[in-house]
C-alpha cells in the first residue's frame, strides 16, 4: 500500500464522513477485472484475457454481513483485492459512502485505505515471519500515525492481542510459534489496530480446522457487534457463511448468479449452481441426514478466459435449453422473491432446515 502520508498527527485519524446505522457504505457497480493473457518473453503480446471478474453488482450496508460463496477461480479474491484497492478495475465502480474509489486520492483514499480492512485465506502466507506479533500489529500505524498515539502503542497492541483471544505476553512471539487458528486471529488483530469500519474476509476459516473454524467465526461475530463492523465473508462453502451472513451472494465464473437474504438462498434458491451448492453442504444436524435432495455437479468450471457464450453454467445445467446458449440470464426476480440469474429460475428446497431456523 502506498503511503500518501498527509503529515496529520491528531488524536483522531482522518475518516471519511460517517453514515448511520443500515445505511449504505460499500457499492458496487458492474465490476469487471478482466488480466491479460500474454505471450513471448521478447515481443509479449496479449493473446486474451481472464475475466476473473465480470460484471458484479454488491452492496454492504453498515453492521451487515455479506456473504459471497461459489467454487474455487469463479474470482472471489479479485473481488476482495479490487474492494481494498490493491488491485485496479477494468471498468465498474466502487462506491464508498457514495464516493467513487478510483477518483479518491490523498487523504480521502489513505481513509479508505484504513476504513476497508482485509484479512487473508492464509494465515501462513499472509504474516511475515521475520516479524514478531507486536510489529505485525502495530505496522499499519506507520502510515496511519494518527490512529494510535505513539505513546501507548505497546499497550494497544497488547489490548488487541487480548480482545482476539491472544496472550497479550506474546508480543515479542514471531509467526511460527502460533497455531492455524491463533495465526488468523493474528491477522483480525491488526485489521482491528486500524479501526476499520469494513473487513473483508477472503476465506479467513478455509484453512482451518473445523474445531477452529467456528471459534474463529464467533469471534468475527462478537467483533462485530463490538465495533459496529461490516463484513464481506467469503467462502467456498455455504455451510460456512450461513450463520454469519446476513445477505448471501452465490457467485459463478465471475459473476454474482443469485443474491438474497440468509432464509431466502437456503430455503428457497432458484439458481440450479446454488441448488447444487447447497446439495454438497454437509448438515451437522443427525436428524436431518439423508433427507437431502442430491445434485451432483457435472464437470469442472470452464476458462475465465474463455467462458461459455449466453449463461456460463450452460455447460453443467440439467435444465439448460438453447436460450441459454444465447441469452446471458439477467440477475432479476422472475417471481420467485429475489434476484437469480436463471432464465428458468423455480424455487426449489434442497436442504431441510435445521431445528429453530
Ligand atoms: N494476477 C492475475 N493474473 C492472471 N490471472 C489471474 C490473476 N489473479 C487471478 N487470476 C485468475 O482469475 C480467476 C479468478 O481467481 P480468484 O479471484 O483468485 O478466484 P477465487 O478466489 O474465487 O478462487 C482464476 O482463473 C485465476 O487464475
Ligand atoms: S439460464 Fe439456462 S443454463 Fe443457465 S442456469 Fe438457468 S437453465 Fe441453466
Ligand atoms: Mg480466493
Amino acid at each position: 500500500m502506498s503511503d500518501d502520508s498527509d503529515g496529520s498527527t491528531g488524536a483522531t485519524a482522518a475518516s471519511l464522513p460517517t453514515t448511520a446505522a443500515g445505511e449504505t457504505l460499500l457499492e458496487v457497480r458492474d465490476l469487471r477485472k478482466h488480466f491479460p493473457l500474454t505471450q513471448g518473453i521478447v515481443f509479449r503480446r496479449t493473446i486474451g484475457h481472464v475475466r476473473a471478474v465480470d460484471g458484479v453488482n454488491l452492496t454492504l450496508r453498515r453492521k451487515e454481513t455479506v456473504g459471497l460463496v461459489g467454487e474455487s477461480g469463479c474470482g472471489k479474491s479479485t473481488v476482495s483485492k479490487l474492494l481494498v484497492a490493491l488491485e485496479k478495475p477494468t471498468s465498474g465502480s466502487i462506491l464508498y459512502k457514495g464516493r467513487d474509489v478510483a477518483k479518491m486520492s490523498g487523504r480521502a483514499l489513505k481513509a479508505y485505505r484504513r476504513e476497508v480492512q482485509i484479512i487473508f485465506q492464509d494465515p501462513y502466507a499472509s504474516l511475515n515471519p521475520r516479524m514478531t506479533v507486536g510489529d505485525i500489529v502495530a505496522e499499519g500505524w506507520a502510515v496511519h500515525a494518527d490512529v494510535a498515539p505513539r505513546k501507548g502503542r505497546l499497550q494497544r497492541t497488547q489490548e488487541l492481542l487480548d480482545r482476539v483471544g491472544l496472550n497479550p505476553d506474546y508480543v515479542n512471539r514471531y509467526p511460527h510459534q502460533f497455531s492455524g487458528g491463533q495465526r488468523q486471529r493474528i491477522g483480525i488483530a491488526r485489521a482491528l489496530a486500524l479501526r476499520p469500519e469494513i473487513i473483508v474476509c477472503d476465506e479467513p476459516v478455509s484453512a482451518l480446522d473445523v474445531s477452529v473454524q467456528a471459534q474463529v467465526v464467533n469471534l468475527l461475530e462478537d467483533l462485530q457487534d463490538e465495533f459496529g463492523l461490516s463484513y464481506l465473508f467469503i467462502a467456498h462453502d455455504l455451510s460456512v457463511v450461513r450463520h454469519i451472513s446476513d445477505r448471501v451472494a452465490v457467485m459463478y465464473l465471475g459473476s454474482i448468479v443469485e443474491e438474497g437474504t440468509d432464509e431466502q438462498v437456503y430455503a428457497s434458491p432458484s439458481h440450479p449452481y446454488t441448488q447444487a451448492l447447497l446439495s454438497s453442504v454437509p448438515l451437522h444436524e443427525p436428524a436431518l441426514r439423508g433427507q437431502k435432495d442430491r445434485i451432483l455437479l457435472q464437470g469442472d468450471v470452464p476458462s475465465p478466459a474463455d467462458p461459455p457464450s449466453g449463461c456460463r453454467f450452460r455447460t453443467r445445467c440439467w435444465k439448460a435449453q438453447d436460450v441459454c446458449a444465447v441469452e446471458p440470464p439477467a440477475l432479476v426476480d422472475r417471481g420467485q422473491g429475489h434476484p437469480s440469474a436463471c432464465h428458468f429460475a423455480e424455487a426449489r428446497r434442497v436442504v431441510p432446515l435445521e431445528e429453530g431456523r
